[in-house]
């Protein structure tokens, strides 16, 4: 029977509508034990939910989808280094954040919710919005009020109340916080569900490279959902015995807030507080990344790092990446900048995968303000 484990004192719960974090204050984890029976996948469509032994929803009938998922992974020249790339705008909201979207309020109907509550920069929001209205479930979502307009838009179209918050990404995270103490918190930083949805980034890939696993992962950090997401998923298939390793993850933020690189810097277990200043990948601009001891253990587990991009970097990448004929966010025009930071001093053997994480038509206004 699945159950909660805290991530910090290894205390563990029933799963609990209400319980969203530990009684020590820390986020709690999933216990379950997957299976991977590749030949009923292989039968399967192609959507993420191929993987359905590996993912911790009882029934069938619970499952709420929209088809999303097993996104191409594109083979891509960066200044002469051949690297894959796994395009995650392919989504149904435009995000990657309906990996996670699709199995938490899955996870939501079968509990039997009627109501849930989420704050987000923007794109974590309209993936739980989204989903919510197609199971007829109610939400509320907080953002912060210098949201790009095309993400704020999205999450009313798709029915939810949409509560802007004037502050900070931290700020916006209290007033939900305190809006949970009545409501269900579908958070995509505390539920570990969430990242049980985001997992499935490692089973495609491990899928898509004949069933192993690459040597490097390259890709964006705020809260850090993806990237723990492909920390669970390797780390599930090696525990199967189904890969040699976990591959080496590296971590990118943008310079302007950078608290999980600064404490990889500086040898800590844990983020400090940071003074965050503006940037434009508003997706990774999390100053107080809640599983940030996590992250910071992932990266040392696989022999990885953290690395950082300058603004200038962001804006390049951008324009490359147009031109090459992509339309991504800022936030993702970050990871590509981190990207050919790292190749100018990978092996040249290794296998790199890096991510395109949301569509640029979320975020028009701010990149017409770059000037290429
Ligand atoms: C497009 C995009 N990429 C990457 C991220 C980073 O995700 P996380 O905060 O889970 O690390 C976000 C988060 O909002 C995002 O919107
Ligand atoms: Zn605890």
């Amino acid at each position: 029977m699945e159950k909660f484990i805290c991530s910090r004192c290894s205390r563990s719960y029933p799963i609990d509508p209400i319980r969203w974090r530990c009684d020590c204050g820390s986020p709690l984890d999933l216990e379950f034990i997957p299976k991977f029976p590749i030949k009923k996948f292989l039968k399967r469509a192609p959507t993420l939910w191929r993987y359905r032994e590996a993912i911790p929803i009882l029934e069938d009938d619970s499952i709420l989808s929209m088809g999303e998922g097993f996104t191409p992974l594109e083979e891509m020249d960066f200044d002469g280094r051949r690297i894959l790339l796994k395009i995650d705008y392919l989504f149904p909201t435009g995000s990657y954040k309906d990996r996670g979207a699709t199995v938490l309020i899955s996870k939501v109907r079968e509990l039997g919710i009627g109501k849930v509550v989420e704050d987000s920069s923007g794109n974590a929001g309209s993936a739980i919005a989204a989903y919510c209205a197609k199971a007829g479930i109610e939400c509320e979502i907080y953002v912060p009020q210098s949201t790009s307009s095309g993400k704020l838009v999205q999450i009313q179209t798709y029915g939810s109340t949409l509560k802007k918050v004037k502050g900070s990404r931290e700020e916006t995270a209290q007033a939900a916080v305190e809006a949970a103490s009545r409501t269900y918190y579908a958070s995509h930083c505390w539920n570990p569900f969430f990242l049980h949805g985001t997992k499935t980034f490692a089973f495609e890939i491990w899928e898509q490279l004949g069933w192993k696993s690459p040597d490097v992962l390259v890709l964006p950090v705020g809260h850090g959902t993806l990237f723990l997401g492909a920390y669970i998923g390797f780390k599930e298939l090696k525990e199967a015995g189904r890969v040699k390793s976990i591959p080496k993850l590296v971590g990118i933020q943008s310079s302007a807030c950078a608290p999980l690189y600064r404490a990889f810097k500086k040898g800590l277990e844990d983020i400090q507080p940071i003074e965050k200043k503006e940037t434009v990948a508003e997706g990774i601009a999390i100053a107080r990344p809640v599983r940030g001891r996590q992250i910071l253990e992932a990266i040392r587990e696989t022999g990885g790092e953290m690395m950082t991009v300058t603004e200038k970097e962001i804006q390049v990448a951008m324009e490359e990446m147009g031109r090459k004929g992509y339309f991504i966010e800022p936030t993702s025009a970050a990871t590509i900048a981190g990207l050919k930071r790292y190749l100018k001093r990978k092996e040249k053997k290794d296998i790199v995968v890096s991510t395109l994480t949301g569509m640029g038509l979320k975020a028009t206004e701010k990149i017409a303000h770059l000037q290429f």
